[in-house]
């Protein structure tokens, strides 16, 4: 194990925040992992996965361990079902292709998404009407206070929109090593309803698609609208898109009779929180090296050298407007550090 002192963590999170790590180290192993919790040399610890849905606001004062944790494997294969395994630090995007070379089903609308796939349970990604829970089995996970590795079902997940049991009572007592998915390998259920992928895979000509049309699908919407994390800093969606009570809605729908919803339960409306801060002003808007992206006004960028504390100060800003205007409250998806 090779700790580092001092180092920068700009590499290490998709919005491209310069701050530095008193100590770094990545781990490769579970064994790695218990031996850094079992010593005391250590006492404050920070995790990093992908370091796709965090904002950095200042230095971090502890060891930072790079969760480095690869592999995957086919662990069963039935007629038309098959568990695939990844290890926590695999690539979520590049796990999604290798299931796509294999045919294996499920994973094509989630396609691109930044981050890595011990990180994808913890904020039930989703995207273009699928959600990680939809094809998740399992996943092991490291207790930090016993050094057992313990394993999660997906009822004992307790997902929800964005939402997990590890965002919640779970918070900071684990660590992901490993999740589990059940995939389809002939017939594959299409999620296509989701207007952009149908108009997608129309321009592509595509009238039978395949789930490898679906992900192609996926990808040219996310790249025709979303910032690629590699040109310009981001972290995707900043804020979750608010879920507000019917009573709320319909005196939201009095005033803004054109705004997009979508009705989760008899009780609830989802509103768009990129419908609600383009209409308060900030779509496009830019401050010096930062700013709300062009194209998606969910997403906060940074154009290069930006300080996490200007962002978060943006992201402020944009909560009180738009909480002045709408009455309607947005909470951030990130987590701001
Ligand atoms: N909209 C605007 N202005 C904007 C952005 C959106 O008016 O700047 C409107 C759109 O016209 C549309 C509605 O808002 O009517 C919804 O927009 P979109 O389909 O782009 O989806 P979203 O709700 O803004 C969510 C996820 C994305 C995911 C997309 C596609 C959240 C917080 N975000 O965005 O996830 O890719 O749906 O499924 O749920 C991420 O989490 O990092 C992420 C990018």
């Amino acid at each position: 194990m090779h700790i580092q002192h001092n180092i920068s963590l700009k590499p290490y999170n998709t919005f491209g925040i310069d701050v530095k790590a008193k100590q770094f180290v990545s781990v490769s192993s579970i064994e790695e992992l218990k031996d850094i919790y079992s010593s005391s040399a250590y006492p404050q610890k920070f995790i990093l996965g992908g370091g796709s849905n965090m904002l950095l606001t200042k230095d971090i004062d502890a060891l930072v361990i790079h969760l480095n944790l690869k592999g995957k494997q086919i662990i069963s294969q039935s007629d038309n079902k098959v568990l695939v395994q990844s290890l926590a630090g695999e690539n979520w995007h590049e796990f999604v292709l290798w299931t796509l070379e294999n045919d294996f089903g499920g994973l094509e609308n989630l396609s691109l998404i930044p981050g890595n796939v011990g990180t994808s349970p913890i904020q039930n990604i989703g995207a273009y009407g699928v959600e990680l829970k939809d094809v998740f089995h399992s996943c092991s996970a490291l207790n930090l206070e016993t050094l057992e590795i313990e394993t999660f079902t997906k009822d004992s997940c307790e997902f929800d929109y964005r939402n997990s049991i590890f965002k919640q009572h779970a918070k900071g007592k684990y660590i992901i090593t490993s999740v589990m998915f059940n995939l389809s390998v002939k017939e594959h259920t299409l999620h296509t309803n989701y207007g952009a992928i149908t108009s997608e895979l129309q321009a592509m000509m595509v009238t039978e698609p395949t789930i490898q049309d679906v992900s192609k699908a996926v990808i040219a919407i996310r790249e025709s609208k979303l910032p690629n994390p590699k040109e310009i800093g981001n972290s995707g969606s900043f804020f979750k898109n608010p879920i507000i009570s019917k009573s709320e809605f319909l005196k939201f729908k009095k005033n803004f009779p054109d705004a997009p919803h979508y009705i989760v339960s008899d009780e609830e409306v989802k509103v768009p929180a990129g419908w609600l801060i383009e209409h308060a002003g900030f779509k496009g808007k830019t401050f010096d090296n930062y700013g709300v992206h062009k194209k998606q006004a969910l997403v906060l960028v940074n154009y290069g050298g930006a300080n996490g504390n200007d962002i978060l100060k943006l992201s402020q800003l944009i909560q009180e407007t738009v909480a002045r205007i709408f009455d309607i409250n947005i909470e951030a998806e990130v987590n701001i550090i």
